[in-house]
């Protein structure tokens, strides 16, 4: 069955998939590891932002991580935040995070506000329309400190042959689909929701679309090779990690 965003992530069975305290990956590591080093020449990294928190598996690592004083961590889905709500009381880190139900594009404000602001575990994936996408990477950029961090995960157009094919064929006729060559239904346990894989070109001009410096983005892939581990990119979602700075 095919359903809007939002509908999907306030489903009940697929928050369950999602609600798993898990430690953070490797690619986020690395992430949380330059974040404090770009910004580490001003300060500490003390006031976070965290876009599409889910029940709030990575406010639990970045807390721990960062040591900030203060995290606000925001989902579209009011069923997510319940139980992020929850987690964040066992966790014991309600008292420094505050937890909103909004949509990324809608979050403008407080302008110039945190050191950090992530958008991980491929939260822009369903966010299928180009304006909604440009616009998130904007509003990042506003309420950023100057020189704040931003750090992310999009899914990848290049990854497993058939994913890739399926990409390199729609790209073949983009003078019909334009912008829409990303788009591709994604979703689990029956439900089925319009998405968007970024190519890393594509990705590159989004975000400097916004304004950002210091661009840098890294497929899985190019991830491994660079901590010399070989990954299978023909098997794995090879997705795609970024930072960068306002
Ligand atoms: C794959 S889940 C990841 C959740 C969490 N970040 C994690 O790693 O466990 C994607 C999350 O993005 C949220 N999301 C999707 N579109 C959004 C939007 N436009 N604004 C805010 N949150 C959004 C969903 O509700 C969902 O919780």
């Amino acid at each position: 069955m095919q359903i809007e965003n939002k509908e999907f992530w306030e489903i009940g069975n697929v928050i369950e998939v999602q609600d798993r305290e898990k430690a953070a990956s490797d690619h986020e590591l690395f992430l949380f590891e330059k974040a404090k080093a770009v910004f580490g020449s001003i300060s500490s990294i003390d006031t976070i932002k965290i876009f599409g928190c889910g029940t709030g598996r990575e406010i639990n690592q970045i807390a721990k991580f960062f040591e900030p004083s203060k995290i606000i961590a925001s989902d579209i889905s009011k069923n997510m935040i319940e139980k992020c709500n929850e987690n964040l009381q066992v966790w014991n880190i309600n008292d420094i995070t505050e937890t909103l139900v909004v949509d990324a594009k809608d979050y403008t404000e407080p302008k110039n506000s945190f050191d950090l602001v992530t958008i991980l575990n491929s939260m822009l994936t369903y966010v299928s329309d180009k304006k909604s996408r440009t616009q998130i990477f904007s509003n990042a950029y506003q309420i950023l400190k100057q020189d704040g961090v931003l750090i992310g995960t999009v899914h990848n157009q290049e990854g497993t042959f058939l994913k890739t094919t399926y990409f390199k064929l729609k790209s073949m006729f983009s003078f019909y689909y334009g912008e829409k060559v990303g788009n591709r239904m994604t979703g689990y346990n029956g439900f089925k929701v319009q998405g968007y894989y970024y190519s890393k070109k594509g990705l590159m001009e989004d975000i400097q679309s916004a304004n950002f410096k210091n661009i840098e983005i890294y497929s899985l892939e190019e991830y491994y090779q660079l901590i010399d581990i070989k990954y299978n990119r023909k098997k794995g979602y090879n997705n795609l990690i970024f930072i960068a700075q306002k």
